[in-house]
């Protein structure tokens, strides 16, 4: 952990300065802060740490491997922003890039060249995807994606499979992974019965439930490897048997690649596993850090959007020229020959780390993308996930932040490695691992 930070610049930073009740630490006087304005003092629920059992840790900067804490403690991050950051924080080629974009004016509203060499890298990476639409995120892809499919087909069933997260959207925010397991929400109030009438359930990897729910269904959105109850590789032959069904059923086969898009192949799991979806999902990497989401698929299916087709999907901030240079310097930098080589080692190494410190866990691990279950059962769907020992998660997890690495806050979530983390980091992790599980008595 490093030493004292520049956390408590609020006047030089220009910030108010905001009466407290005296905390320990600038994180728990932030949060107390952050409590009065924002809902649960954050943003987005899993920050909130109720999964491991602790309040945030609220973050000053970030760079390479690392991130600082507003205390001023340095950890060796795992988490990679939920995933975008693939190349390690604060890339230089990013930062760069972004910064000249900057000075060329933050929005226009209007087309860029920029877009159409975003596309094309995009459809170059992958076959499946031949004409592409922009976003500002994951969410709203998926909801484009969706949409698109229900007017191409003209119906209206959507197959989703249990534990898995493809944003807080209505009618998807049933059995879903990700925030909603950590806090024990199956299905959100608030979402419309009419809004998820039209979802039909079934557990992933369960090939035999998903033909038959495919039956007179628009289509079917899967996580092809799923990261939102932890990680769970497809089966063998589940992908392709998605595929098939789909091609039987006259369904669609959305495949969401907003984890697994430029993570695990530069053509992500299709890339990966040999299969072609009719519609992709993609966020996170291709954004570079900053806002963005994308999905794209069959020209004939996309002509269906507007102002080609009738379907009506939009965004005042879409394609907007910063998230595009992020995502493109990214990319860029991803296209580096050897790139997978090395994160699949970095995956490789971690999973390594985590097996050798003795933890009694499960490791799934595809790529640079892992998650280790407390359980020493297999974890193939998302009853197995839950069924894992989610307390012994936390308290280690709570751990190893105290020893300077930082795990995602759930069991639920993936692990990331960057094309960044070298030895110097995994000795520290593997170091972390011992003393967090000699602490926990795990
Ligand atoms: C597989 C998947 N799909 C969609 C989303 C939603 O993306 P965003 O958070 O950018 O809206 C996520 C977010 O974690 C995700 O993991």
């Amino acid at each position: 952990m490093g030493g004292p930070g520049d956390g408590g610049r609020t006047a030089a930073g220009g910030l108010r300065p905001v009466a407290t009740a005296p905390a320990d630490t600038r994180s728990e006087e932030l949060f107390a802060r952050a409590r009065q304005v924002l809902v649960g003092g954050v943003n987005s629920p899993v920050r909130a740490m109720r999964g491991i059992g602790r309040d945030p840790i609220f973050i000053d900067r970030a760079e390479g491997v690392h991130v600082w804490d507003a205390d001023g403690n340095r950890y060796v991050d795992y988490l990679a922003s939920w995933g975008p950051a693939i190349t390690g924080h604060a890339d230089p080629m990013v930062i760069g890039d972004v910064r000249d974009a900057l000075a060329r004016g933050t929005s226009y509203g209007a087309p860029t060249e920029r877009e159409v060499v975003f596309a094309e890298a995009v459809t170059e990476a992958f076959p499946s995807i031949e004409r592409l639409r922009m976003t500002s995120s994951g969410s709203e892809a998926v909801m484009g994606a969706v949409r698109l499919a229900r007017a191409a087909t003209g119906r209206e069933a959507i197959v989703k499979t249990e534990g898995g997260y493809h944003g807080a959207i209505d009618g998807l925010l049933a059995q879903a992974g990700s925030g909603a397991t950590t806090l024990g929400v199956p299905t959100s109030p608030g979402v419309t019965a009419g809004a998820t009438a039209a979802t039909r359930l079934v557990p992933y990897n369960d090939l035999a439930a998903a033909e038959a729910a495919l039956e007179g269904a628009a289509a079917i959105i899967v996580e092809p490897i799923a990261g939102n109850m932890g990680v769970v590789p497809p089966a063998p032959g589940y992908l392709e048997g998605l595929r098939a069904a789909c091609d039987r059923t006259g369904a669609l086969l959305i495949l969401d690649e907003v984890i697994t898009g430029f993570r695990v192949a530069r053509g992500g799991a299709q890339e990966l596993y040999g299969v072609r979806a009719d519609l992709t999902c993609l966020g996170k990497i291709i954004g570079g850090g900053l806002p963005v989401g994308a999905f794209g698929g069959r020209a004939d299916v996309m002509r269906e959007l507007a102002p080609e087709g009738p379907c009506y999907q939009a965004g005042t901030l879409s394609g907007n020229p910063l998230a595009t240079t992020a995502g493109l310097a990214v990319l860029c930098r991803l296209a580096e020959p050897g790139t997978y080589e090395r994160l699949d080692e970095g995956g490789a190494r971690l999973e390594q780390v985590i097996t050798g410190s003795g933890a009694p866990v499960t490791i799934n691990r595809v790529g640079s993308m892992l998650t280790p279950f407390f359980t020493d059962a297999e974890v193939t769907d998302y009853a197995g996930a839950t069924a894992c020992d989610t307390d012994r998660y936390a308290a280690v997890a709570r751990a190893l932040l105290a020893r300077g690495v930082y795990p995602p806050p759930s069991q639920f979530e993936a692990w990331f490695v960057s094309t960044l983390h070298d030895d110097d980091q995994f000795r520290a992790t593997a170091d972390a691992w011992a003393g967090a599980l000699d602490e926990v008595g795990a």
